[in-house]
């Protein structure tokens, strides 16, 4: 089982809305996914318990805890959501990772705080920055990915600011289970998960 981290103390930066797009795209490729919640604001519990289909998986996991029982009900992936801030239990999550995705939207605010991120994750084994709502058709975009680019790596695919991200979550569904290009997006970016984590989403689990 593949263990993959949205993290980064910046609030509102995307995490959660990449945790479930990666979550849901996965599981739309056949993998079985599960995802664990550990901000206490619930986000991603409370878009669970609006949604209707089953897949993927809300599970209670702590960091540190062993992972064989989740392994052993045949788990590919658990993607773990966790709060705007530096919690305790990071140290034993990081370690715990398969991969680490950094949402980090294109503004000098949240650029500011991706340096400190990127030496936090330093020990990281597969880690990147993903631009999140991105604006369309504006010059933050290449001057961020640029910025970002001297501190780690980036993501090759990011999420556009779409009303069909927080559209789909009324729902507790995923824009990758519409169509359109929220959707193609969302796909692009789990498949660059997926490598992260050393598989092909379009192939087999390894
Ligand atoms: N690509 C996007 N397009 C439009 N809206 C988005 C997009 N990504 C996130 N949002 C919205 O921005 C807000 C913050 O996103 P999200 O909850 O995913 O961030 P977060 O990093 O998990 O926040 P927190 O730090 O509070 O946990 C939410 O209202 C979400 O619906
Ligand atoms: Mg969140």
């Amino acid at each position: 089982m593949k263990l993959l981290v949205l993290h980064t103390p910046k609030g509102g930066s995307g995490k959660s809305t990449v945790a479930r797009e990666i979550a849901v795209a996965a599981s739309l490729a056949g993998r079985n996914v599960a995802m664990a919640d550990l901000d206490p604001q619930g986000t991603t519990a409370g878009w669970y318990r609006r949604r209707q289909a089953e897949a993927p998986a809300l599970v209670r996991w702590s960091p540190g805890a062993p992972l064989e029982a989740l392994e052993g009900a045949g788990l590919d992936w658990l993607v773990v959501d966790t709060p705007p801030a530096t919690p305790p239990f990071l140290p034993a999550l990081l370690a715990q990772a398969d991969a680490v995705l950094v949402p980090v939207r294109p503004t000098p605010d949240d650029l500011l705080a991706a340096a400190p991120i990127a030496r936090s994750l330093a020990r990281c084994p597969s880690w990147a920055f993903v631009l999140s709502q991105v604006p369309p058709r504006s010059r933050l975009t290449d001057g961020a990915a640029r910025q970002l680019a001297s501190l780690g790596r980036v993501a090759p695919a990011q999420l556009t600011f779409r009303a069909d991200f927080p559209a789909a979550a009324i729902t507790g569904q995923a824009a990758v289970e519409f169509t359109g290009k929220a959707a193609e997006e969302a796909r692009a970016l789990a498949a660059y998960a997926a490598t992260l984590l050393g598989e092909d989403l379009n192939g087999s689990a390894s």
